[in-house]
């Protein structure tokens, strides 16, 4: 990762500051692409990352519609966003990566892009996973790195494939992230506004 120049006391007032999307690691391939958003935001004052991702759920009780606070993730491709950098700060630890909550809602990382079969949905449940998705985790690594703390919520767009008669497409994950939008930018907004003051 680049050496970016230190601003220890950012002359503005921000309060926050919105990415409007992400990097993928299936656009790619790379894993890090979220390395360079990430570090400027900590070096513009940040200190807690707030993620939002579309899932898939593999619970009965966890329909579409629902959202999920992120407790604990499967880095299932075991791919890192830190592999290669050097130091030892590169060997973080991802215990409570998630700043800690009541229940425990594990989100299992696919690289994608295609979704998952209904073999590698059974494996996530009896892996603990409670949703699947193609984002998210090399985020966390990448944000606990640099000594941000992590609050992360799925919005459940389908149930995981096998678990459904319905057929999973891009189209429809769109379509589902989009009727539940109005609802998760409230929450989101209640979440912020209860944010430290000094974060
Ligand atoms: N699998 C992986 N990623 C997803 C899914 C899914 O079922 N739904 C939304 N993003």
């Amino acid at each position: 990762m680049p050496n970016l120049p230190v601003f220890p006391n950012p002359p503005w007032p921000a309060t926050a500051a919105v990415l409007s999307g992400r990097q993928h690691g299936y656009e790619t391939g790379a894993v890090d692409g979220m390395a360079l958003p990430l570090q400027v935001l900590k070096q513009l004052g940040c200190d807690i990352l707030v993620q939002t991702n579309a899932a898939g759920s593999v619970r009965p009780d966890m329909p579409p519609q629902s959202l999920m606070l992120i407790t604990d993730h499967l880095n299932l491709p075991q791919r890192s966003p830190l592999l290669g950098l050097p130091g030892s700060d590169r060997f973080v630890n991802m215990v409570d990566a998630y700043d800690p909550a009541l229940k425990s809602r594990v989100y299992a990382w696919f690289l994608g892009p295609q979704f998952e079969t209904p073999a590698e949905i059974r494996m996530a449940q009896r892996l603990g996973a409670d949703a699947v998705g193609m984002s998210t985790v090399p985020e966390t690594i990448l944000a606990r790195h640099l000594g941000l703390r992590v609050l992360a919520l799925s919005f459940i767009t389908n149930f995981g494939a096998g678990l459904s008669t319905e057929k999973l497409s891009h189209a429809h994950t769109l379509q589902q992230a989009q009727e539940g939008s109005a609802r998760a930018s409230a929450l989101l907004a209640d979440i912020i506004a209860q944010l430290p003051e000094d974060s």
